[in-house]
């Protein structure tokens, strides 16, 4: 058994000149899919890794948000700070510190047919990009891309919230404020 573990071996992304393009790596055959991915598909049982591709496959083929929790929040929060806010602003609004240096701006969250627009563009929109705005997929995994999805849907509401649902405190603080509905 051991004589397995010790024979001669390449590591990930060593040299070979057995291979024309001296690679030690084989690139996939074409339309190859993964069975492990992720921190656990170096792990030698690898079912950590076979979860982390059918979670993929799940929010890849998903329509709508999964359920929103504060966990899903934070991290729709902090990657929509790091890949959306430099154009899009922290509020949404397309005025972020790039478009102030000259990027063109992007349209606004707050726009009525972006209210409108089913979950999925979002996430298509993040995929693929959309006109000039490149595609992040090599950045944001599928599940991340949710959890922007979810707090732009977030930051939407920040801007757009029906006075009605608000709690009955912030109604009291709002009418005694004399702001305009
Ligand atoms: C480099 C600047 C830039 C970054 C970063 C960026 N965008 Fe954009 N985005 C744009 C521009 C510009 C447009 C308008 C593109 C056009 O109409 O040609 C746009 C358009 C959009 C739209 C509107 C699509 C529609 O239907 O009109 C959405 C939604 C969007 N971006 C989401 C995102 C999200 C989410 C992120 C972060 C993952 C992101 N963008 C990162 C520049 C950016």
């Amino acid at each position: 058994m051991q004589g397995m573990y010790h024979q001669g071996h390449w590591e990930p992304g060593e040299g070979s000149a057995m291979f024309a393009d001296g690679r030690a790596d084989r690139p996939p055959p074409p339309g190859s899919m993964p069975t492990r991915m992720g921190d656990a598909a170096a792990v030698s049982s690898g079912h950590g890794g076979h979860d982390e591709v059918l979670a993929r496959m799940a929010a890849e083929n998903a329509t709508r948000l999964p359920p929103v929790t504060p966990v899903l929040l934070q991290r729709g929060q902090d990657r929509y700070a790091i890949y959306c806010l430099p154009c899009h602003s922290a509020l949404g609004d397309g005025d972020g510190p790039v478009v102030r240096r000259g990027f063109p701006a992007p349209p606004s969250y707050h726009q009525q047919r972006l209210r409108d627009a089913p979950d999925r563009h979002f996430y298509d929109v993040i995929s693929q990009g959309y006109g000039i705005m490149p595609s992040y997929a090599d950045r944001v995994d599928p599940q991340d891309r949710w959890a922007i999805v979810a707090y732009v849907r977030a930051l939407q509401l920040s801007q757009h919230a029906p006075v009605a649902e608000l709690p009955p405190a912030v109604q009291a603080k709002l009418a005694a404020s004399g702001a305009k509905r």
